[in-house]
């Protein structure tokens, strides 16, 4: 058995930035089931999105996520978190991650993505997630009260159920690599295991994104919440060996045209934003389009904007579409609409709790009330940041409060009825069963 005070299970932008803020005041377990820097949060693109221009407003950033969120947005959260943006992009800053600038160096290029009506979104290039998770990787590492556990997978969570009062989590079951499966205990428990992309066909998920957070906290009797707004992104690279590559909708926050394969763009039919639509609408629109004129894909047309700028300003997309010989300066990218983000996950309350005393979900994993049935662009990453800060200052609250009392004796983990698999395909037929299922009944259009 294991004993911290913090268990952070996750690596993305939620974990590392939790881990961060916990590690000043105790011991942490970072438990990531492959390398650390395989998450979610390493393959985001355009950004993160926060008021920051003067002629940009927090009133105008809440107004564009409930319009995206189509009435189910938590107004009161939704204005927490528009509102907490600037302190959260200033810790980023302070770990280290570096935003691309105007052409000065001083002020920030703010970006424009689908359902923005101003230009908010603070990026590196194209490679946003990329470079916060050096940066939040980096810091860690840096601190001697956080230990790594990668390729550790967390199986299930350690809850007492009391005869009276609430369920309370000490900790989790972790499997290691050789096979064995150790419990680690903590005051405090943290869910920040990103979304269940990779349950579908198509996503632009990585294949750590399966759900298990909110699997863990189902089987615990955790509330959960609006696991049916499953997000699709409407432009993937549409090519039979490009396996889940994002095209940034910031490519049509600089003008990209979404088109047909006659040459037609249809956006502006659908919506008065065209093609810079919330998500959901563009989504829509193109499955329609494609489904109509029995295409296989829809394109994104770029190809009039100064080949130098759309070198510069998206270079991990021009090369990804160069290994594929599509040149995005000079013809238009095939794209599909893919799963793309968790809307709904474990309820938790504006510090990050669930439903199960010592339990915290934070990011992708968590429903907290700021999506509703739609995510507007880039307002991901901004949400992991300002709850796991919140969550991080309750849970040093309640470690203070428990530190003195005896911690729960965990049982050793019940290995009866199971054995090695001696066939893996016995895996990948029902995984493949599963991705299939929630693509063709469980999929884009309800
Ligand atoms: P993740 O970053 O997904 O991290 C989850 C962690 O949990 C991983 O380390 C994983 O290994 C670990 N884990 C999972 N299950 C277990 C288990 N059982 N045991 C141990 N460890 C486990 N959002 C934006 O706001 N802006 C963007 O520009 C943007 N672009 C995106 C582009 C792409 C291609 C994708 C896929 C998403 C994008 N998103 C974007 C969404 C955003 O990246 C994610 O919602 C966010 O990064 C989630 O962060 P997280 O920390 O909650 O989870
Ligand atoms: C993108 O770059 O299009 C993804 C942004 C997001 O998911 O918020």
């Amino acid at each position: 058995m294991k004993r911290f005070d913090f268990l952070v299970i996750g690596s993305g932008i939620a974990g590392l930035s939790f881990a961060l803020r916990a590690a000043q005041k105790g011991t942490v377990a970072v438990i990531t089931k492959k390398d650390r820097a395989e998450a979610a949060t390493n393959y985001a693109q355009g950004g993160i999105a926060c008021v920051m221009a003067d002629d940009d407003s927090f009133s105008r950033h809440v107004e564009d996520t409930l319009t995206a969120g189509d009435g189910l947005c938590h107004e009161k959260v939704v204005r927490r978190v528009v509102e907490h943006g600037p302190e959260a992009i200033e810790s980023l800053i302070k770990w280290g991650v570096n935003f691309t600038r105007d052409e000065n160096g001083k002020a920030f290029d703010l970006g424009r993505e689908g359902g923005h009506t101003a230009r908010r979104i603070l990026h590196t290039k194209d490679y946003t997630g990329r470079e916060v998770e050096r940066a939040l990787i980096a810091a860690a590492k840096k601190n001697a009260n956080i230990s790594f556990y990668d390729n550790h997978y967390a199986v299930d969570l350690l809850v007492r159920y009391p005869f009276e009062g609430e369920a309370e989590c000490f900790g989790a079951y972790i499997l290691h690599t050789g096979g064995q499966i150790e419990p680690f205990t903590a005051t405090a428990t943290v869910l920040a295991t990103g979304g269940a992309g990779k349950v579908y066909l198509y996503t632009s998920n990585p294949d750590i994104a399966t759900g298990d957070g909110i699997a863990m906290a189902y089987r615990a009797g955790a509330k959960v919440a609006n696991l049916e707004f499953m997000q699709f992104h409407p432009t993937c690279l549409y090519h039979p060996y490009a396996k889940n590559f994002l095209i940034s909708e910031a490519v049509r926050g600089e003008g990209g045209v979404l088109k047909r394969a006659d040459g037609v763009s249809f956006m502006e039919r659908y919506h008065p934003m065209a093609s810079l639509a919330p998500r959901d609408i563009v989504a829509r629109a193109i499955d329609a389009e494609i489904k109509k004129t029995g295409s296989d894909c829809a394109f994104l047309d770029i190809t009039h904007r100064d080949p130098a700028f759309v070198r510069e300003r998206f270079p991990a997309i021009y090369q990804k579409c160069l290994e594929f010989d599509i040149d995005m300066t000079k013809t238009p990218i095939p794209v599909v609409p893919a799963a793309h983000y968790t809307c709904g996950g474990v309820a938790t309350d504006l510090e990050g709790k669930t439903t199960i005393g010592g339990l915290y979900a934070i990011g992708e994993v968590s429903f907290t009330g700021l999506h509703g049935a739609n995510r507007l662009a880039s307002n991901s990453l901004l949400e992991a940041l300002v709850f796991s800060k919140a969550a991080a200052k309750s849970a040093l609250d309640l470690h203070r409060e428990k530190s003195s009392l005896p911690s729960p004796e965990p049982d050793p983990w019940d290995y009866a009825g199971t054995t090695d698999s001696d066939e893996e395909v016995v895996i990948t037929q029902n995984w493949d069963e599963i991705r299939r299922f929630m693509w063709n009944y469980v999929g884009l259009v309800r």
